[in-house]
């Protein structure tokens, strides 16, 4: 497997509108980028990664939470890899989020993300997944859905005040 280059926050790719997966799904060639974009992101220390991310604009991300040492304090989730994702939001709940991306690296911003959410899509096979997620599983997958259509965290921001490089997010606002 290989890793991926991940590019970065003004890198055109970052704000362009993700393709849907069709046929291409099941060929050897997509099933070796699924691949390498889940060893992408264990290997970034990512919880989640998008295509976009990796200069590929097809609507499909992976997304995984277990002994991070980016995010020591969140809830574990098992690895998703989701093909043409939809969000439908269960209810009206925000909840704060404090966010950091591969693509904006040493970096962290607080926004708001819906709570409860059901994440839709296809699983590498072509089978339909439902999933209803909450905490930081909710969060992760906004956030990358967000990438399939040229958002980055930055853009949810209300206010720029606590956008923040690592070592003083850790310093100050733990
Ligand atoms: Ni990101």
């Amino acid at each position: 497997m290989a890793v991926l280059e991940v590019i970065k926050m003004g890198h055109p790719s970052l704000r362009k509108q993700s393709q849907a997966v069709g046929d291409e799904l099941l060929s050897f060639e997509f099933q070796t980028f699924i691949d390498d974009l889940i060893h992408t992101m264990r290997h970034q220390n990512g919880a989640g990664i998008a295509a976009p991310q990796v200069n590929v604009l097809k609507r499909v991300f992976t997304m995984e939470m277990k002994n991070n040492p980016r995010y020591p304090d969140r809830n574990t989730f098992p690895l998703y890899t989701i093909i043409n994702p939809e969000i439908e939001y269960i209810d009206d709940q925000l909840t704060d989020s404090w966010e950091g991306c591969l693509s904006i690296p040493n970096i962290r911003g607080k926004l708001q993300r819906y709570k409860n959410i059901v994440l839709r899509g296809i699983d590498r096979e072509g089978s339909p997944i439902e999933e209803q997620l909450d905490g930081f599983a909710a969060i992760v997958a906004q956030h990358e859905l967000d990438h399939l259509n040229g958002i980055l965290l930055i853009d949810r921001m209300k206010s720029m005040e606590t956008l923040t490089f690592q070592e003083e997010y850790e310093k100050y606002w733990i």
